[in-house]
């Protein structure tokens, strides 16, 4: 039977999954770059989070690998090319964290908008700042989306919920399948416009990197919100902390950066409307069994009966 690596942290069902199916199974969460490098060559089959970076210099000591499974949706820590050119299957989990990033997505909304954090900080120092720290609302008011995948159609839904007006872009559909998600139809330029906040939900890749950044920011409604749970380097991290300083918008929350963790000195850091987490969104623990089934079961049926479901590239 093939040999499968988990080289991560990951819900238990998973290597429970590969056991019961009779594949072999080591689970060596924390090994070095150097020390997976070591024993890749043993393994057929290897399952990957965000920390694991697959990289081309892996892909050729993995001599027997025939697959990668993301437990998860980015791929952007795997050098999809150099495994296609050695014929090794990449696969992610697209939608089965989708429900946590979206709840989180909605969270820092209204922890901006209700000043959740600096209300909490000045509370424990002491403060009483109830007339400082009145907010505002997010029903009524217009979200755009940028990106409507799983994710993104499911922060369209609980933002219904709230009362918005959802507006959505995707290169990738057309309007009636936009419309069918819940949001209407609009360009990029339109949603920065138009939109009272505006949240991320691409990949990153070339053509997106830094899709967010001073020209784009200034086309931005004054006042605006901008909401970053997808990936970092999507945003222009020194453009949009001078957006913010200046008032030219009112907030922005990030759970994504583009150096993680970001560096003590980056100047978002230092404002008082810009909250962050370290990349919770899919750290629920509902999310984590999600993911962990979906890639033990994918791999599973790729091993068994060549099933491609969740595959990223082709290699046939
Ligand atoms: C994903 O790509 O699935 C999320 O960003 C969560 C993660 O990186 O684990």
């Amino acid at each position: 039977m093939p040999k499968i690596l988990i080289s991560e942290k990951i819900d238990p069902i998973c290597p429970q999954l590969f056991r019961e199916a009779g594949f072999q199974l080591d689970h060596q969460p924390g090994l070095t770059p150097e020390e997976l490098g070591a024993v890749i060559g043993e393994y057929e089959g290897l399952v990957v989070r965000s920390s694991t970076k697959v990289t081309a210099d892996l892909i050729a000591k993995a001599a027997k690998l025939k697959v990668v499974g993301r437990a998860g949706a980015g791929v952007d820590t795997i050098d999809v090319p150099a495994a296609t050119a050695a014929k090794i299957l990449v696969m992610n989990t697209p939608g089965q964290n989708a429900a946590g990033v979206a709840e989180l997505v909605i969270g820092l909304m209204l922890a901006l908008v209700r000043h959740v954090v600096i209300g909490c900080t000045t509370l424990k120092g002491g403060l009483w700042e109830k007339n400082r720290l009145s907010g505002t609302e997010i029903g009524g008011k217009t979200l755009g989306l940028i990106g409507f995948g799983a994710v993104g159609r499911k922060v369209a839904a609980l933002a219904r919920g709230f009362g918005m007006t959802v507006l959505a872009h995707d290169p990738l559909l057309n309007d009636s399948q936009i419309t069918a998600g819940g949001a209407k139809p609009a360009s990029i330029a339109d949603i920065l416009a138009g939109a009272d906040f505006v949240s991320l939900h691409l990949p990153k890749t070339k053509e997106t990197a830094n899709l967010i950044n001073a020209e784009t920011l200034a086309k931005m409604k004054k006042g605006a919100i901008l909401i970053n749970c997808a990936r970092g380097g999507l945003v222009d991290e020194a453009a949009l902390a001078a957006a913010l300083k200046s008032g030219h918008l009112a907030g922005a929350a990030f759970d994504v950066f583009a150096a993680e963790p970001p560096a003590a000195d980056n100047p978002l850091l230092a404002l008082d409307n810009f909250i962050a987490t370290p990349h919770l969104g899919a750290s629920t623990a509902e999310s984590q069994v999600n993911v962990a089934v979906a890639v033990a079961r994918q791999m599973i049926a790729y091993f068994q009966s060549g099933a491609l479901e969740g595959a990223v590239n082709s290699v046939s």
